[in-house]
Parts: C-alpha cells; structure tokens; sequence
C-alpha cells in the first residue's frame, strides 16, 4: 500500500511507530498471515496507514500517539489463527477472542495506557457486542480494519 503522505506527514508516522516497529515482538508479527497473502505485520502497517488518512480527512482531531500505536497493536496476538483449533463457541472463536489477546500483549510488552487498549479490544465491534468504540482513535481503527481486511481478501 502506498503511503500517499506527504514527507512532514511520513516523518510524523515513522516517528511514532519506530519504537513499536523496531521491537523483536512487533516484528514477529510477520511471521503471521492476516488476509491473502499478507503478514499481520503488513496487514497493521496498511491500518495505521488508513487511520491516518481518514483522520487527515476529517480535520485531524485524533491523538496520534493512541491512533499510530493502537493501529500497529489491534493484531498484537502473535500466533497463526489458521493453526487454531476451529470452535462452534462464538466466545471462542479467534474473530472474538484475539482483541483481548493483542490487548493483553500490548500492556505486558507496551504498557499501552487506557486508551490504547480501548482502541485494541473494540477493533472487532460489533462482533465484540459489548466492546463498542467510544472515543475517535477507536472508531477510526475500527472502521480503518475493516477496509484494509477487504481490501487485502480481494487484492490478490
Ligand atoms: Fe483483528
Ligand atoms: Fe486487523
């Protein structure tokens, strides 16, 4: 996916996704598959990508030290979900259970504050019922997750 920023914006970007994008764990990342043919790590590049523009579009109002973190971390579950044992529980399905699984890594690696983790639990809404997104990095991950997965299933 091209970036489409312009240099000041990439700068800002890869200024604050550097710190996640050079750890060992966040790099596991692309050992994963997400959709097609593309890592999860590749898959969280495009939704941060995404969720910048969209935030750009929209006057950008978004703290981007929740967005660009929250974006790179959505995913942050660190296993190959094709490898899962298939279940007929919805609750234990990884569509449901991985938001909580990335959120839980994200404190034990990132610390990731409150509102980091909101963005991470609620990327699934509404298939997490009860885990709505509430404030604007969250519903903006959450919307930028869902175009990117379309995007990644059909582009092959
Ligand atoms: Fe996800
Ligand atoms: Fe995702």
């Amino acid at each position: 996916m091209k970036p489409n920023l312009s240099k000041k914006e990439l700068q800002e970007f890869n200024d604050i996704l550097s710190p996640y994008l050079s750890h060992p764990k966040v790099r596991e990342m692309k050992d994963y598959c997400a959709h097609g043919r593309i890592s999860v790590l590749q898959h969280s590049l495009n939704v941060a990508l995404t969720a910048y523009r969209l935030d750009r579009m929209l006057g950008k109002k978004a703290d981007l030290h929740v967005l660009l973190p929250g974006a790179i971390l959505h995913d942050f579950y660190l296993y190959d979900w094709h490898d899962k044992p298939l279940s007929i529980h919805i609750f234990q399905m990884h569509g449901y259970t991985h938001p909580f699984e990335a959120c839980k890594n994200a404190v034990e690696v990132f610390q990731a504050d409150d509102k980091t983790q909101e963005v991470i639990r609620c990327h699934m809404w509404p298939l997490t019922l009860r885990n709505i997104p509430r404030h604007r990095e969250a519903v903006l991950v959450c919307i930028a997750d869902k175009l990117c997965a379309l995007r990644e299933t059909f582009q092959r």
